[in-house]
């Protein structure tokens, strides 16, 4: 019964802890889903294809502190996780990536980012990263909450799946040599195709652009 009734408290606990992270979620979504309408009517395409959002579970939280050396509470978390509340923004092209990232810029406060498009991680890893910081306004005033934006293509998305996929159901040492440079090699692959397809796009749009002129 005692512990049932600390589970409760945790669940409790946990849930008051994220609510914040959640709005400040919502706000940068409702942002991104005003940009990519912008976006079709200025230029009949919509860059976005699909937004995922998420907030950590309380076990990963927990997971990514002992990782890191800290306590496990939730003050903790707050002080020094950036990636409790997490978007994921898939788009058709990079160019598109880059559009937004340009446009977030002037619509959000950006504290820090990294560009894993110019610079791969040595994975193989491609994807544009935003922490956003988001006033959040309750009764009792205001705070400000971390969000962590992941900007990719579709086939960047569809390597991260696959490779995060296989990392976890394939043994540490198995993966670390011959597959981890497989898929260093399908990356780089599929960057290439992804470009090829890419410059299509751009020559269509070209055309459609003149034509409407
Ligand atoms: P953290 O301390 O975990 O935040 O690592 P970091 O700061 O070195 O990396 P960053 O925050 O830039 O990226 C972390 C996130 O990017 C992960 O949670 C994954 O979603 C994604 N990511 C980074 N590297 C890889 C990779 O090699 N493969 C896949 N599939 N995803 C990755
Ligand atoms: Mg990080």
């Amino acid at each position: 019964m005692a512990n049932t009734n600390k589970m409760i408290e945790t669940l409790k606990e946990y849930n008051e802890f994220i609510r914040p992270y959640n709005d400040a979620i919502n706000f940068v979504r409702i942002r991104l889903e005003a940009l990519n309408t912008d976006y079709g009517h200025l230029y009949k395409h919509n860059p976005v294809h699909q937004i995922i959002q998420r907030v950590k579970s309380l076990d990963s939280i927990f997971n990514k502190l002992t990782r890191k050396s800290y306590t496990t509470t939730l003050e903790n978390a707050k002080e020094y996780l950036t990636d409790i509340a997490g978007i994921r923004v898939i788009t058709y092209y990079q160019q598109d990536v880059y559009e937004l990232v340009r446009a977030l810029h002037s619509c959000l406060d950006v504290v820090e980012e990294r560009d894993y498009i110019q610079n791969p991680k040595p994975s193989g890893y491609r994807s544009y990263h935003m922490i956003v910081v988001i006033p959040i306004h309750y009764l009792k005033g205001v705070e400000y909450y971390p969000v962590e934006i992941q900007i990719r293509t579709l086939t960047m998305d569809c390597w991260a799946n696959i490779e995060h996929q296989l990392r976890y159901k394939t043994l540490q040492e198995d993966f670390s040599g011959n597959i981890s440079r497989k898929f260093q090699q399908y990356s780089e692959e599929l960057n290439n195709l992804s470009l090829k397809m890419e410059a299509i796009y751009s020559v269509q749009n070209k055309n459609f652009s003149e034509n409407s002129a």
